[in-house]
């Protein structure tokens, strides 16, 4: 069958590529683009490791096609970072040792990332369930959880 040809924006790049009806948006990413952040955890939206956000929202890119993607803006766990500068998120976890083996946590950081966009200043509470839909099986969660809280503060400090 003829592949679908995609026009959409990643990390706010122009991208284009050719994908299979049935490809999802991780399949795309890790496979077609060489975007390897996103991580395949369960492949039926269960574990939160493929985190992505299409247009702002937070998705499971293997609950995607790749060829949803048409005209979208997505941001994966490569746009991240500003260069060399990492986001605050990225640094708390690394200050916090919030990873072990560090399949989760492209997803927690994206998944992290959107929430403080939409509420800068959660409640432990607040992140533990906006976090809910992302498994790890290393850290326990507690340290995640004191990172997501110490970026918050850190960021709203910062504005
Ligand atoms: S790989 Fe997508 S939710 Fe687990
Ligand atoms: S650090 Fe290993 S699954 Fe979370």
């Amino acid at each position: 069958m003829a592949k679908i040809h995609v026009s959409t924006t990643i990390n706010g790049d122009e991208v284009e590529f050719l994908c299979e009806t049935e490809q999802t948006m991780l399949d795309v990413l890790r496979d077609e683009l060489q975007l390897t952040g996103s991580k395949e955890g369960c492949a039926s939206g269960d574990c939160g490791a493929c985190s992505i956000t299409l247009d702002g929202r937070l998705v499971c890119a293997c609950l995607m096609l790749g060829a949803e993607a048409q005209g979208h803006s997505i941001e994966t766990i490569e746009g991240m970072a500003q260069g060399e500068q990492l986001h605050p998120l990225q640094q708390k976890f690394l200050d916090h040792a919030a990873l072990q083996c560090g399949i989760c946590t492209p997803g927690f950081l994206v998944a992290a990332k959107s929430l403080l966009e939409k509420n800068p200043d959660p409640t432990e509470t607040e992140v533990r369930y906006w976090l809910a839909g992302n498994l790890c099986r290393c850290t326990g969660y507690d340290k995640i959880v004191r990172a997501v809280l110490d970026a918050a503060e850190s960021m709203r400090e910062a504005t």
